[in-house]
């Protein structure tokens, strides 16, 4: 059996209640041509996967790949692609945003050599947004289009779509490069082929969500400043890096406060201690819900992981304070740059050291 022409990827977590819409809508619309579906579910609790697989047992059009310890929208649009032997792929959401009336258009654009990348745009003629979204949302939604537009190659209307088609080949090169962390896979993608991408944009009306709920939350915003970051810099700064860093960043602060807190009642050096373990916990808490969201661990493993980054950053505060110590009095720095170096140590070692031990990502 030849593959088929067209892979449709959904991702979908927690869109159980849209599953058969989805599937008798693209029924209806690739009527008469070479089409598949796949959906990718981060096994969802509301059984997303079994009601498409019960769909998938009677039409072999449909599929279904059901990730157990995975979770992410970016990472399950590229496994969804790169599953896919189709000569082309769409990736549009689960949810019924999208208007899936678009797609035999994008693929007739595709077959035509008119792009490499269709995009389904909210923002060109024709094309809405705000049916779908609240006013708040709206607005997070154009500083986002705003700052991607910024540090985009090419001129595209929406960046921030979750909507399109291209070539399975132009994945399978891109795909070694891509990021695929966050919830903005096309960004990824723009951003990450070395040659500039021709783009065309098709308008559609973002329509409403009947069913479920958005995901969208504030980690989604920050994984998707730090993707940017990790593009912008050519990928020296990688996302998981800076994230780490606004973490720490963050932790700096819990410890001066508590630092502040317990001086009064305790003698400097347990007050220390007190303010270090409480820093620790938080950074570990924010790290594995945001740095690490897509391998976060829980149960069992989470205890062990806090137990090990303890000893991680111990031995990092340790080496911060023998580097900074070192440097103020060998190579007499002033005091500000010899504990600047000893924290950017300190940063590197934890991240490193714990991207291995603690999270194996
Ligand atoms: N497999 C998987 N894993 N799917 C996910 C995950 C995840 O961790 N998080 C979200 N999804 C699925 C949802 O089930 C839905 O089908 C789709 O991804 C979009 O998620 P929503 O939670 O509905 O996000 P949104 O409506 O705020 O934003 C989406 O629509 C925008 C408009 O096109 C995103 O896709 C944006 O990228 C897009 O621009
Ligand atoms: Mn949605």
């Amino acid at each position: 059996m030849s593959p088929p022409i067209l892979t449709v990827v959904v991702p979908c977590y927690n869109e159980a209640a849209n599953v058969p819409a989805m599937v008798s809508r693209l029924r209806t619309v690739l009527e008469g041509l070479d089409w598949e579906v796949l959906f990718v579910d981060d096994d969802s609790p509301d059984g997303t996967a079994a009601v498409a697989k019960q769909f998938a047992a009677e039409d072999a059009r449909i599929r279904c790949i059901r990730r157990v310890g995975r979770k992410g929208l970016s990472s399950a649009c590229v496994e969804g692609m790169l599953a896919s032997s189709a000569r082309y792929v769409a990736v549009i959401d689960g949810d019924l945003q999208h208007d899936e009336r678009l797609l035999p258009a994008m693929l007739r654009t595709l077959e035509a050599d008119e792009a490499d990348v269709v995009i389904g745009s909210r923002h060109i003629s024709g094309g809405e947004a705000s049916k779908g979204f609240s006013r708040l949302r709206q607005m997070i939604s154009d500083g986002g289009t705003g700052l991607a537009r910024l540090v985009l190659p090419v001129p595209v209307a929406d960046p921030m779509s979750g909507f399109f088609m291209l070539r399975r080949e132009t994945v399978d090169q891109l795909a070694p490069q891509l990021t695929g962390r966050g919830f903005k896979i096309l960004l990824d993608l723009l951003l990450t082929s070395p040659q500039t991408l021709k783009v065309k944009e098709l308008p559609y009306v973002f329509r409403p969500r009947e069913a479920g709920e958005s995901k969208l939350d504030t980690i989604v915003l920050i994984e998707f400043l730090t993707l940017l970051l990790d593009k912008v810099s050519g990928g020296v700064l990688p996302m998981r890096f800076l994230s780490f860093a606004a973490v720490g960043g963050f932790g700096l602060l819990v410890h001066l406060l508590v630092l502040t807190l317990a001086i009064h009642q305790l003698d400097f050096a347990t007050a220390q201690w007190v303010a270090s373990f409480a820093a620790m916990t938080a950074n570990f808490w924010l790290n594995n819900r945001l740095t690490y969201s897509d391998v976060r661990l829980k149960g069992r493993a989470l205890w062990r992981g806090l137990l090990i980054f303890y000893v991680v950053c111990g031995i990092g505060v340790a080496a911060n304070v023998g580097v900074a110590g070192l440097l103020l009095h060998d190579d007499h720095l002033n005091w500000g740059l010899a504990g600047a170096a000893g924290a950017l140590i300190t940063l590197v070692w934890n991240y490193a050291v714990s991207a291995t031990l603690v999270w194996r990502a």
